[in-house]
């Protein structure tokens, strides 16, 4: 699907494609370490690790975007964004706790365990989806929004996130991973991105790492 010309149906729509990546990655994660058998896994820990660390970081920054510059600017506006900061809070202590565990599996291999890595991904499980849900169907409805913010504050918004996912996230990691876990049908104009970006870099980099992406669903063509 194409990014919308209304800036309203943009937002919503941008921040839907980012969320259903995050669902998807999270799905495939769970499912290869309840599948895959354990020996295998430690055996390539390195890429492995990469490849959920990767979801680990790319949910902080998420957040970390959004908190600067989505949430501050709809308050300003009249918005109630005090949902969405408190299940940040929550959704911040999984993130800490599967850090702190990646960090120990790295430090020492023997210690890694699928069953917890399950244990910790399904507990962030209602959290977090039912934030992504909050914040793509109440939060960012273009009718609510409507009431609250012009169109050019709206367009606005959306540029200020996309400069911070520069400069807050690591788009040499953030944008792979987000593309690899979106059907290829939808990669034609995805996130809207510049051509030079979508071509040239978002190939490259996934070409850098392309040892950690072999787990996912998708390929980047
Ligand atoms: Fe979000
Ligand atoms: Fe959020």
């Amino acid at each position: 699907m194409a990014p919308k010309a209304d800036p309203y149906e943009n937002l919503q729509y941008g921040m839907d494609q980012i969320h259903t990546a995050i669902r998807t990655a999270h799905g495939q994660i769970l499912k290869v370490a309840r599948e895959r058998d354990e020996a295998e896994l430690r055996r390539d820990l390195a890429a492995w690790l990469g490849y959920v660390g990767a979801w680990v970081e790319l949910l902080g920054h998420h957040h970390d975007i959004e908190e600067k510059a989505i949430f501050p600017r709809l308050k300003d506006k009249g918005c109630f964004v005090e949902n969405e900061i408190e299940q940040h809070q929550a959704i911040h202590r999984h993130i800490d706790a599967m850090e702190a565990a990646l960090a120990e599996w790295r430090a020492d291999p023997s210690t890694y365990s699928s069953a917890r890595l399950v244990s910790l991904f399904e507990a962030i499980d209602k959290d977090l989806f039912e934030h992504l849900d909050d914040e793509v169907q109440k939060l960012l409805n273009p009718s609510n929004l409507r009431a609250h913010i012009n169109a050019q504050d709206i367009t606005y918004i959306y540029t200020t996130a996309k400069k911070e996912a520069d400069s807050i996230g690591n788009p040499a990691v953030d944008l792979p991973f987000l593309a690899i876990h979106t059907p290829p049908g939808e990669h034609k104009n995805f996130l809207g991105l510049p051509l030079f970006i979508r071509y040239t870099l978002l190939p490259f980099w996934y070409w850098q790492r392309s040892h950690i992406w072999k787990f996912a669903p998708y390929s980047l063509l």
